[in-house]
């Protein structure tokens, strides 16, 4: 599990979806970093809180952005963003709540959906809102 470098294979060359996109990897490397740094349970939490906070934060932006240009594939793309947002909401809750613990394959789990989101789902959109623009 490493930390995820922003670089262009993650561009989607749209300014507010790249934007948050960095935003959004930060929030991931500052949760990875709080474990590899022995962090207690309350900080790690808050790392954890924050970045699917800001997740969901995230994906009501695209969605809005799929909303309003008509994109066809906003129905898809939405429930893609409800079935990673429920698990990462679950995995909050329990951490929390002292019901489990966030695993190397959790770490590894969230660093593959996002990178794989980005360059699948989101490339798309981008690709399609670059081109009506
Ligand atoms: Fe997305
Ligand atoms: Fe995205």
């Amino acid at each position: 599990m490493a930390m995820i470098t922003w670089d262009v294979r993650l561009e989607t060359r749209h300014p507010q979806i790249d934007e948050q996109h960095k935003a959004l990897i930060q929030a991931f490397n500052n949760l990875h970093l709080a474990m590899k740094q022995g962090k207690g349970k309350d900080e790690v939490g808050r790392t954890l809180t924050f970045l699917t906070d800001y997740t969901k934060t995230h994906f009501r932006m695209e969605e809005d952005l799929m909303a309003r240009s008509g994109y066809p594939g906003a129905k898809e793309h939405r429930e893609i963003h409800a079935d990673f947002a429920g698990k990462a909401q679950a995995l909050s809750d329990q951490f929390n709540e002292g019901k489990t613990l966030i695993t190397l394959p959790v770490m590894t789990f969230i660093e593959n959906w996002l990178v794989d989101h980005i360059q699948r789902e989101d490339f798309r959109l981008a690709q399609f809102l670059g081109g009506k623009a």
